[in-house]
């Protein structure tokens, strides 16, 4: 398949089940990744991983150096990229604990550096972004969860805002009627500096709450954290299994 890396996003700044076999304190014309890339193995296989918020989860959504990952990730050798991802769930199919492999993407993301085309007078370039995952990817994703028969939803429109806050409810409903089933931070611009330099790149995505409005509740850190927990065991089994494929 070609080799593989993980972006780690939070709940995932390590991967206790990642045999560590070197760290390299990468650098990049755009600057250092979020931390050292670990190269390991998972599932039989050599993989990297880099966690996106840093080692000690200090980077908020916004300042991390996007094109320093992946850059640092493409130069290690990646040919394909896993970006996990926290998010809330806005339509009935994405309640929490939910796992999906989301299938679009729309951007509300603003100020961060999307591509490495077009600095200091270099030329511009339009990659096409259609269909912005990766099919070969997303299906091994989902042939990992018949595998192991962990229950994933193939599809769904992710939703990428700016953050750090949370989402007003008035802005959930807008984006549900965008089309959007679930929101989170970060897979803009990972996903389409990945495009640009031809690395496969597909969302593991986890539904750690309902998004704002969605429940009678406030959204509480303890809720997310716990249900990234509840999340980890399956999302570590189905990465194992994409790595050993
Ligand atoms: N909104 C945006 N990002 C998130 C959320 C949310 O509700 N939950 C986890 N990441």
């Amino acid at each position: 398949m070609g080799r593989l890396a993980i972006i780690g996003g939070s709940g995932f700044a390590s991967m206790p089940e990642l045999e560590i076999i070197e760290e390299q304190h990468a650098q990049t014309p755009w600057g250092a990744p979020s931390a050292p890339l670990m190269k390991g193995r998972l599932g039989g296989a050599e993989v990297l991983f880099l966690p996106r918020h840093g080692q000690g989860h200090s980077l908020p959504p916004h300042r991390v150096n996007y094109r320093a990952n992946i850059q640092a990730l493409h130069d290690a050798g990646a040919d394909l990229i896993v970006g996990l991802g926290a998010v809330g769930g806005i339509t009935p199919s994405y309640g929490p604990l939910t796992i999906c492999v989301p299938q679009h993407i729309i951007d509300y993301t603003h100020g961060r550096e999307a591509s490495f085309h077009g600095d200091s007078g270099t030329e511009v370039v339009h990659v096409d972004f259609s269909w912005p995952y990766d099919a070969g990817l997303r299906q091994a994703l989902l042939q990992a969860a018949g595998a192991t028969s962990i229950s994933v939803v193939d599809g769904g429109t992710y939703a990428v805002t700016q953050g750090p806050r949370l989402e007003t409810a008035a802005e959930i409903r807008r984006l549900e009627r965008d089309g959007c089933d679930i929101v989170g931070m970060t897979a803009m611009p990972e996903a389409v500096l990945a495009r640009e330099l031809g690395i496969r790149y597909a969302t593991l995505a986890f539904v750690v709450n309902w998004a704002a409005g969605k429940s009678d509740s406030e959204i509480g850190m303890d809720e997310i954290v716990a249900n990234i927990a509840h999340c980890g065991e399956d999302v570590m089994r189905l990465l194992a299994t994409v790595a050993a494929s």
